[in-house]
């Protein structure tokens, strides 16, 4: 709980002046991925971890745990302390190269997938308990360990002194069709590609508040990068800074 007081805050390790991202040698390293919805974030981060040995945490996959028992447990009728409430039965717990959600003893993958989960979310992350209770999820994960940390405000709010800071943007069709070749597992038609472009564009006009890039992010635009190009591009990045990682 003491640790939603930091919300906001500076990173643990105090930073030199002179030399805002670089620290020493010996820390860990953090790397902030951001980006609007369907951007390829956090399989970027994913792979950019396992690349690594770094970990990877998504911190949208909190924000859709918290919806998604929200939903369980109210319908749609929540509101910021039932969703706090819900929130506390949820556990982050590391398997391989990354964290999964658990409630009830069972991991949440399947379920913060759902279409009604990805309706609601940005809803649930504009309340700024829920945000705190992120916060604090996701900077405890990453302690003491290199981690690869994605999702809307990682490089400006959770950790703004991450060593690289990268805000991945792609045309917003080339993003849908991604996204529906990913959950259907088969090539879209167009106006498939054109329905999930509509709701990508909305929830990024409901996530605008919370989506900021760092003046000292990396802009990445992967609308013509394969995903190896761009994971290749942040993996040369973090070891020119780091060199050895
Ligand atoms: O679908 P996509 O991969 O873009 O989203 P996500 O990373 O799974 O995040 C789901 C939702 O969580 C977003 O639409 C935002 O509303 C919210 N989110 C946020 O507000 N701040 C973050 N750092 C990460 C996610």
């Amino acid at each position: 709980q003491a640790r939603d007081a930091r919300d906001g805050g500076p990173m643990t390790a105090p930073t030199p002046p002179s030399s805002p991202r670089v620290r020493s040698g010996r820390s860990s390293f953090v790397v902030a991925i951001d980006g609007p919805a369907a951007s390829g974030k956090s399989s970027t981060a994913q792979w950019v971890a396992e690349r690594l040995g770094f970990r990877h945490v998504d911190s949208g996959a909190l924000y859709r745990a918290a919806t998604a028992v929200a939903l369980e447990r109210s319908g749609e009728s929540f509101d910021e302390p039932a969703v706090l409430a819900g929130a506390q039965q949820i556990s982050l717990q590391p398997v391989q190269h990354s964290f999964v959600p658990v409630w009830r003893g069972a991991e949440m993958e399947a379920m913060i997938r759902a279409p009604e989960v990805t309706r609601q979310v940005s809803r649930v992350a504009q309340m700024q308990g829920v945000r705190a209770w992120v916060n604090a999820h996701v900077r405890l994960a990453a302690e003491g360990q290199h981690v690869v940390v994605d999702g809307r405000d990682i490089g400006t709010v959770v950790f703004p002194a991450a060593d690289l800071k990268v805000f991945l943007v792609a045309d917003p069709w080339e993003r849908a069709r991604r996204r529906l070749i990913q959950r259907l597992e088969r090539s879209p038609s167009d106006s498939e590609i054109a329905e999930e472009t509509e709701r990508l564009v909305q929830r990024d006009a409901r996530d605008a508040t919370q989506t900021v890039q760092a003046k000292d992010a990396v802009l990445i635009d992967t609308t013509y990068l394969t995903q190896e190009e761009q994971v290749e591009r942040i993996v040369s990045l973090v070891r020119v800074l780091r060199p050895g990682l």
